[in-house]
C-alpha cells in the first residue's frame, strides 16, 4: 500500500490525512471491456482538507473522471467496479456503505460539474426547473420557492437577466453560460466537496478564465473544497493550492504546485513543466512529452512511464516505484530516480 509522507510545517494539513475531507486511499477500479478487463484506476491515493483545491492533471486516458466516478458512486453499471482501496469522505468509508447512503450524500455534501455539461441538463426543460429540482428534491421546496432559489443562484454564478433566463431552456445558452448553470446545480445545495471535471476544456480562452474565477470566487464564499480536474495545468495554477499528477491511474507525484513547478521530481512532471508556456519562456515550440500514454490492456512492465522516460534504468522496468515522501513538506512521488530528477541530473 502507499503512504503519503508524514506532512511537517505550515501549511502541511493539507497533506495530512487526520484532517481530510476526502481520503482515497490505494484506489483500484476495474472496467470490463470487450478486449478483457482493464483497470484504469490501479492504486491511487490522495488527501483533499477542507476548503483545499487539489487539481488533479494527467494525459487523456490516465484514469482523472473514472476516479471522480468512483468518489461520486457514479461508475457506469456494470462495467466498471471498484476492485480495491478506500473512499473516505468525512470520517465514513463509502465502498462499505449502502448505495443509498451514498447517494444522499450527492448534492448536500458532495457535488460535481461533469466533463460534458451537456450530460447534466435535459434539453427538454426549462434551465430554471432543472436547477429549482435541487431544492424541491433536497429542501422539500415548492415550485414557487425552488424558482426563487434558482434564480438567486443564476445571479451568483453570473448569469446576467436571471429573472427572464430562468425560463430559458438549455440550447439557449452559450456554453459558458451554460457552464455557469451547471455549476448553479452543483452548488445548489451548499456541497462541502465539489469535483469539477474538466469545467472549462470546452470554452475558448476568456470564457475558461472567467469560468475558473467563478469557480474560484465561489469556493471562497462558500468555502468548500475543491478538485479540479483538467490537463492544462495553466489554467488551475492560480486557483489551486496542491496538485496531484497521475499517469496510467497512478499517482506520479503529488505536492504544491508552486514546488512541483518549480522542481518536479517525477520525469513525468518535468516533461510536463517544460511544456508550459510561462516555463519555456517566450520559445515558440513546446516541448511536449515523447510517447504516447500507454495501453492499459497491456501495461508496461515495472514503471508505466518507462517506456517514455529519459530517467529509465533496467530498475524501472523492473520494479513499479511506489510513491514516497520526497524534498518538502507533503510532497511525494513514484519515481526510483526522483532524487536526481530534483537535481535535475
Ligand atoms: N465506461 C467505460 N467502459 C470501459 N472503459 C472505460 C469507461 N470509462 C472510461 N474507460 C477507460 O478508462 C480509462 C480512463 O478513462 P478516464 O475517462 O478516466 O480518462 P481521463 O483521465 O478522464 O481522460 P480525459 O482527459 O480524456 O477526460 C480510459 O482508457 C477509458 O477508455
Ligand atoms: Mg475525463
Amino acid at each position: 500500500m502507499t503512504t503519503l509522507p508524514a506532512p511537517q510545517g505550515p501549511g502541511a494539513s493539507a497533506a495530512d490525512p487526520s484532517s481530510a475531507l476526502l481520503e482515497v486511499t490505494d484506489l483500484r477500479v476495474q472496467f470490463a471491456t470487450a478486449a478483457g478487463p482493464i483497470t484504469p484506476v490501479d492504486g491511487l491515493s490522495f488527501t483533499v482538507a477542507p476548503g483545499e483545491t487539489l487539481a488533479v492533471l494527467g494525459e487523456s486516458g490516465s484514469g482523472k473522471s473514472v476516479t471522480a466516478q468512483a468518489v461520486m458512486g457514479l461508475l457506469p453499471r456494470p462495467a466498471g467496479r471498484v476492485t480495491g482501496g478506500r473512499i473516505v469522505y468525512d470520517g465514513v468509508d463509502l465502498l462499505t456503505r449502502p448505495a443509498a447512503q451514498v447517494r444522499r450524500l450527492r448534492g448536500p455534501e458532495m457535488a460535481m460539474v461533469f466533463q460534458d455539461p451537456l450530460c447534466s441538463l435535459n434539453p427538454v426543460f426549462r434551465v430554471g426547473a432543472q436547477i429549482g429540482e435541487m431544492f424541491r428534491r433536497h429542501r422539500g421546496a415548492s415550485r414557487r420557492q425552488a424558482k426563487a432559489a434558482a434564480v438567486d443562484l443564476m445571479k451568483r454564478v453570473g448569469i446576467p437577466d436571471a429573472a427572464k433566463r430562468v425560463d430559458d431552456y438549455p440550447h439557449q445558452f452559450s456554453g459558458g453560460m451554460r457552464q455557469r448553470v451547471v455549476i448553479a446545480m452543483a452548488i445548489a445545495l451548499d456541497p462541502r466537496l465539489l469535483i469539477a471535471d474538466e469545467p472549462t476544456t470546452a470554452l475558448d480562452v476568456t470564457v475558461q478564465a472567467q469560468i475558473m474565477n467563478l469557480l474560484a470566487g465561489l469556493q471562497q464564499e462558500y468555502g468548500m473544497a475543491m478538485v479540479l480536474i483538467t490537463h492544462d495545468l495553466g489554467v488551475v495554477a492560480d486557483v489551486a493550492d496542491r496538485m496531484l499528477l497521475v499517469y496510467a491511474g497512478r499517482a506520479a507525484e503529488t505536492g504544491r504546485i508552486r514546488e512541483v513547478y518549480e522542481r518536479p521530481a517525477h520525469p513525468y512532471a518535468a516533461g510536463l513543466m517544460a511544456s508550459l508556456p510561462g516555463v519555456a519562456g517566450d520559445q515558440e515550440r513546446l516541448t511536449p512529452i515523447p510517447g504516447a500514454p500507454p495501453n492499459l490492456a497491456a501495461l508496461p512492465s515495472g514503471c508505466p512511464f518507462h517506456p517514455r522516460c529519459p530517467y529509465a534504468v533496467d530498475r524501472c522496468r523492473a520494479e513499479r516505484p511506489p510513491l514516497r515522501a520526497v524534498s518538502g513538506a507533503g510532497r511525494a512521488a513514484a519515481c526510483h530516480r526522483a532524487e536526481e530528477v530534483l537535481d535535475g541530473g
